[in-house]
């Protein structure tokens, strides 16, 4: 540590706080966290700042509870969303709301200002309130079974490896004879027939499919089921584009999602946040390192997402961290312990928060250890001890600085948050959801012909004599609600050639494409537009799709979590 500044000039410990300031001087747009503390001393003019195009090098938020992670990323997100950059953050806790309200004057607030060189006025942001399944009576979003994909699913559903091999075959069979998978009903469907009498053939072609294994998925579904995942899996589903969006006045809009009431399926939130970064990394185009990123995706709470994930999981979330950064999308993990996020997620966060740590038993100590070794060497600070000693609203910083270089250590204090630090009226959230455009698309849900149904058709009693197969006509988009069928073979099975109108397809083909040659999977064709073409002429992702080995069999045209890709 440097001399204290009461043994020492004044201007002793400014020097060390402008030094390590220096470090984070940016020109450029920034944003800023708080302000340099050296021996308990904040320095107003000693700034620590986040430069906006570093935000794709993603970053970790992590400290002991009540030690003021939820509000470094409101901070954070107030800042992007005046900078024009859209957020993504979920609100566990219910805090967050408070985004929306003007914050609350007060002595603390007016001194930490003080402190950190703001010239702190109250401020509401604008915020979109989400929810998955409605709950709180957010905008209620959704996705498909079929566009969350086996690994994903096998993450909610605690499936092990076995299983989660059996449910990538279970996917491609449905894939094969386009079933289409939209909700819990139409894969419980697929599941009991292949478990039934009738598709003991079936099963069989599938090979190593066992019966017991189907089974045991099945009760995991049933369970998810009972357990509220039936009013999340259907349609319609998030279209990532409308997280990334503007206020009328310029300002990015924070997508609040709402999981606070959610306890009961911790992991249906946290794999639902990473079903999101992978559509976004399916959606947006490649983009190279941008003066500011697209999306700012802050993750609180993700040791949800780590815990108990497979390895299949855990490698995905590894590969979409690393390859999302080209498409502008910044992620920051927020988390009690550094070491709840793997080693190889953890080495691409350029960005580290650290706020107090506890050391009280010897698995805290290791833990503190381990921390202090990631950062850069400092003389301002012994961090085994700076650690354990921050004041809440404190952390230790480095951050890549506008040139990719690790900034200087910095003891931060972090400036108060603009809008309120605690949850915002009900009343003004609940007017916001109602007069949010959002609500007319995904306010009802739809439930169009899929799987379930189909199947279900095929073994009720066969219609009217006489009556022909039905068919739909190519290249003839659904109307949200209306039943569509595939084409039915003579044997009772939709058929792939000539391959009908594909209902996964959000738009229309300009002309029907040609059959997929068998053993081809569908999603190799045709896709031109960057995404998984290029994501499977990457040889980390084709090395990475390779060790998935057989488990998703011939589902080569999903993507890096096995999701399904549209072709938009
Ligand atoms: N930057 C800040 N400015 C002013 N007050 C703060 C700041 N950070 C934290 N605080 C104070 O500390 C309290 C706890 O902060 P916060 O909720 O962010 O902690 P946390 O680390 O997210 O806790 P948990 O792990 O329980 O979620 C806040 O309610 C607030 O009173
Ligand atoms: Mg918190």
């Amino acid at each position: 540590m440097t001399t204290p500044a009461t043994t020492s000039p004044a201007g002793g410990s400014e020097t060390a706080t402008q030094r390590i300031a220096a470090g984070y001087a940016t020109t450029a747009a920034a944003v800023t966290l708080g302000s340099v503390v050296v021996d308990t001393v904040a320095d107003p003019t000693a700034l620590v700042k986040i430069p906006l195009s570093m935000f794709n090098r993603h970053g970790l938020v992590a400290g002991a509870t009540g030690t003021g992670k939820t509000k470094t990323l409101q901070v954070i997100a107030e800042q992007l969303s005046t900078a024009g950059v859209p957020v993504f953050i979920p609100d566990v806790k219910g805090d967050l709301t408070g985004l929306f309200a003007p914050g609350e004057p007060g002595d603390r607030t007016t001194q930490r200002a003080a402190e950190t060189g703001d010239d702190w006025a109250p401020a509401a942001f604008p915020v979109e309130f989400l929810s998955l399944a409605g709950q709180g009576g957010a905008v209620p979003v959704r996705a498909t079974i079929d566009s969350f994909g086996p690994i994903l699913l096998s993450n909610v559903l605690g499936l092990n490896d076995t299983q989660e091999s059996t449910l990538g075959l279970i996917f491609h069979w449905a894939d094969q004879r386009t079933l289409p998978l939209l909700d819990l009903k139409d894969l419980r469907a697929v599941i009991m027939h292949l478990t039934s009498d009738e598709g003991k053939e079936d099963l069989r072609e599938l090979g190593g499919v066992s019966k017991a294994t189907a089974g045991v998925i099945l009760r995991a579904v049933t369970n998810l089921d009972a357990q509220g995942g039936d009013a999340f899996f259907g349609e319609p589903e998030l279209v990532v584009s409308d997280l990334i969006r503007l206020a009328p006045d310029g300002r990015g809009v924070i997508s609040l999602l709402e999981v606070w009431k959610l306890q009961t399926r911790p992991v249906l939130f946290s794999t639902f946040l990473m079903w999101l970064l992978a559509e976004l990394f399916e959606e947006l185009p490649e983009v190279g390192d941008l003066d500011k990123p697209k999306l700012v995706f802050l993750f609180d709470e993700a040791h949800l997402l780590f815990a108990d994930a497979s390895k299949a999981f855990l490698q995905a979330v590894q590969q979409t961290v690393k390859l999302i950064r080209s498409k502008g999308v910044g992620v920051f993990f927020c988390t009690q312990m550094p070491t709840d996020v793997p080693g190889p997620v953890l080495s691409q966060l350029g960005a580290r928060i650290q706020h107090a740590l506890r050391a009280f038993t010897p698995d805290d100590q290791k833990a503190l250890a381990a921390t202090v070794k990631t950062y850069p060497i400092t003389e301002d600070y012994k961090l085994s001890t700076a650690l354990t000693s921050l004041g809440i609203g404190e952390a230790i910083v480095t951050v890549l600085s506008e040139r990719g270089a690790p900034t200087p250590v910095a003891w931060t204090r972090v400036r108060a948050p603009r809008s309120l630090m605690a949850p915002a009226p009900a009343n003004a959230v609940a007017a916001a959801v109602a007069n949010s455009p959002l609500f007319a698309t995904y306010g009802q849900a739809v439930d169009r012909q899929s799987a379930y149904e189909m199947l279900t058709a095929r073994v009720a009693p066969t219609a009217a004599p006489g009556a022909a197969p039905v068919t739909i006509p190519t290249g003839t988009a659904p109307v949200p609600g209306t039943p569509s069928a595939p084409t039915v073979g003579a044997d009772g099975w939709p058929s792939l050639v000539p391959e009908p109108y594909n209902p996964y397809l959000d738009e229309v083909p300009a002309s029907v494409p040609a059959p997929v040659p068998s053993g081809q999977p569908r999603g190799q064709t045709g896709q031109g537009s960057g995404g998984l073409g290029e994501m499977l002429n990457n040889p980390v992702v084709t090395s990475f799709m390779k060790s998935l080995g057989t488990s998703l069999g011939g589902a080569m045209g999903r993507s890096v979590f096995g999701t399904r890709k549209r072709r938009r």
